[in-house]
């Protein structure tokens, strides 16, 4: 009875502490929001797509709102005017990043780049990488690789309809996924793991496999996260982590130990010495690429294609488009691009609509600052609500209606300077990838649409199609959109555009 109350007594002189610090956080002034229960604040009431219930709470406590995930606070905005505070007045100190115990765990504490903490180490990357993958030059020069890749997805959902007697259904998101991975690892490390069977050899199912299997291995949940006094019991968590992170670094390893080596990897070693790159930055830049650069591809497309299905219009005007500027006695290719602003518009709907990271990445506050009157203090997590800031009728006229032509009313930048639409972010840590993105995605779609026409699979109406999304950072389809292709070229336009490089 004695040792029992003895080992109560810290517990409940704890939960002292931490009410007494919850109170005196809330003298200074923060953001209102939902009010959160002592131990674990918001979590309780939180939904499983984050975005959708920021959105929910956004509308009633207004722009800037205060959640609470146990101890740690997060501060939302939803609205372009506080996007343009947080992203470019107060930049500098909101840019750091909150790493979860995942994330701390398989880039060493952030001595990659996409969650490294602003500084000299951050700085020394970014220029690095950018120099090496990221600029104009090295972009035109990745053009036939992109047009490979997306000659082989049309390649292969011919191929694989042609060899089917009925009316052929398939799942996208398969062509999606492998032609961002193809277009990643040749451009990261200059390897296809895809034979022209399309097999894999084994060095690409070991790759294939640890890319799948990070999303399958168990993290701690939000409450054993974030509340301090059970955060002892991740631990619990850290074998299977520690085992996927030692597969991550042994393939990296393996391949930067490769004769051939190329790309960004051979960049990174040769100005090692140089610059005092370690190796577990290399590792980590390298799978800060594949990670960054694999499903925000297929996402785009796959919710670019579901709502055109849904407007079949915006399909016809498409193909108007390609007809009319490319025809059908040839294939499209990247140089057409900047002569098919209808295409381009579709893009940007659809990256309006549909922003692969709703809530960007996480950014950190390296200091107390102040935004609209209320205080953020030192270390809150600050998140932008991208998919908010798309459906708010100040800025956009009928938001919830896919409507491309709205960017023939005005040119609007998706790059990071029109604080209305940040599908890649702004500030200094905007997306890396952008140009090289839009690049491959707008070729997607304009191979997509100039080669087939698309239709829902039978008995399907396409109003009937889910537009739900999958909980998490990225934002998937919840249901693969099904969808039948309709070629409609002379079948050699139908033949993958081999670059051996
Ligand atoms: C449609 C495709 C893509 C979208 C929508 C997208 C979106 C984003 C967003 C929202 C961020 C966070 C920005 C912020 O925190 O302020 C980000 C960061 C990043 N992205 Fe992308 N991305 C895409 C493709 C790519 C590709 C293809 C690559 C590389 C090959 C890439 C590399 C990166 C890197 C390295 C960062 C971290 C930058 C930093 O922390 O400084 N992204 N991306």
């Amino acid at each position: 009875m004695v040792l029992l109350s003895l080992a109560f007594v810290p517990t409940i002189f704890l939960i002292i502490l931490l009410l007494y610090r919850r109170t005196q956080e809330h003298k200074v002034k923060l953001p209102p929001g939902p009010r959160p229960w002592p131990i674990v604040g918001n979590i309780y009431n939180l939904k499983p797509i984050h975005f959708k219930c920021f959105y929910e709470w956004a509308q009633f406590y207004g722009p800037i709102i205060s959640v609470w995930f146990g101890s740690d606070l997060n501060v939302v905005v939803s609205s372009s005017d506080l996007a343009k505070k947080v992203l470019k007045q107060h930049d500098q100190e909101l840019a750091n990043r909150h790493r979860i115990r995942s994330q701390t765990n398989f880039t060493n504490d952030g001595v990659d780049l996409t969650w490294a903490d602003y500084g000299p180490h951050y700085v020394k990357v970014r220029k690095i990488c950018n120099l090496a993958l990221f600029t104009s030059k090295k972009i035109e020069a990745q053009r036939p690789i992109r047009e490979d890749e997306v000659t082989s997805m049309i390649e292969s959902i011919y191929k694989d309809c042609s060899n089917s007697s009925e009316k052929c259904v398939i799942t996208l998101r398969k062509y999606l996924v492998e032609v961002a991975i193809n277009h990643i690892s040749r451009v990261t490390f200059g390897k296809r793991f895809l034979n022209l069977e399309g097999e894999l050899d084994e060095q690409g199912r070991e790759f294939m496999s640890i890319i799948l299997s990070v999303r399958s291995i168990k993290r701690p949940s939000m409450v054993v996260e974030h509340v301090p006094w059970l955060r002892w019991m991740s631990r619990f968590y850290d074998p299977p982590l520690n085992d996927h992170k030692d597969r991550m670094d042994r393939f990296a390893k393996e391949i930067m130990e490769e004769e051939d080596k190329q790309h960004l990897v051979h960049a990174l070693l040769s100005c090692k010495d140089e610059y005092g790159l370690s190796e577990e930055t290399i590792i980590g830049l390298f799978w800060d690429m594949i990670m960054a650069g694999m499903d925000t591809i297929a996402i785009t497309i796959e919710w670019a294609m579901a709502e055109l299905l849904r407007h079949p219009r915006v399909i016809q005007k498409g193909h108007d488009e390609l007809d009319h500027i490319i025809g059908h006695e040839r294939n499209i290719v990247e140089k057409d691009l900047e002569n098919l602003p209808y295409l381009q518009s579709i893009i940007k709907e659809a990256l309006r609509m549909h922003p692969p990271t709703p809530l960007m990445l996480p950014h950190k506050a390296n200091a107390n600052l102040n935004i609209e009157g209320y205080e953020i203090p030192k270390g809150t997590s600050v998140l932008v609500n991208v998919w908010a800031i798309a459906r708010d009728p100040d800025i956009w006229p009928n938001p919830h209606e896919f409507k491309p032509e709205r960017f023939f009313e005005e040119d609007v930048d998706i790059t990071g300077h029109d604080f209305r639409i940040l599908p890649f972010g702004a500030g200094r840590r905007v997306c890396m990838g952008a140009k090289m993105s839009i690049s491959l995605v707008t070729l997607m779609l304009g191979h997509l649409l100039q080669h087939f026409d698309w239709r829902p699979p039978n008995g399907v109406k396409a109003e009937e199609i889910s537009m739900a999304e999958i909980p998490g950072v990225v934002s998937y389809m919840a249901t693969p959109l099904q969808i039948v292709p309709l070629p409609r070229l002379p079948s050699h336009l139908y033949k993958r555009i081999i670059v051996d490089h």
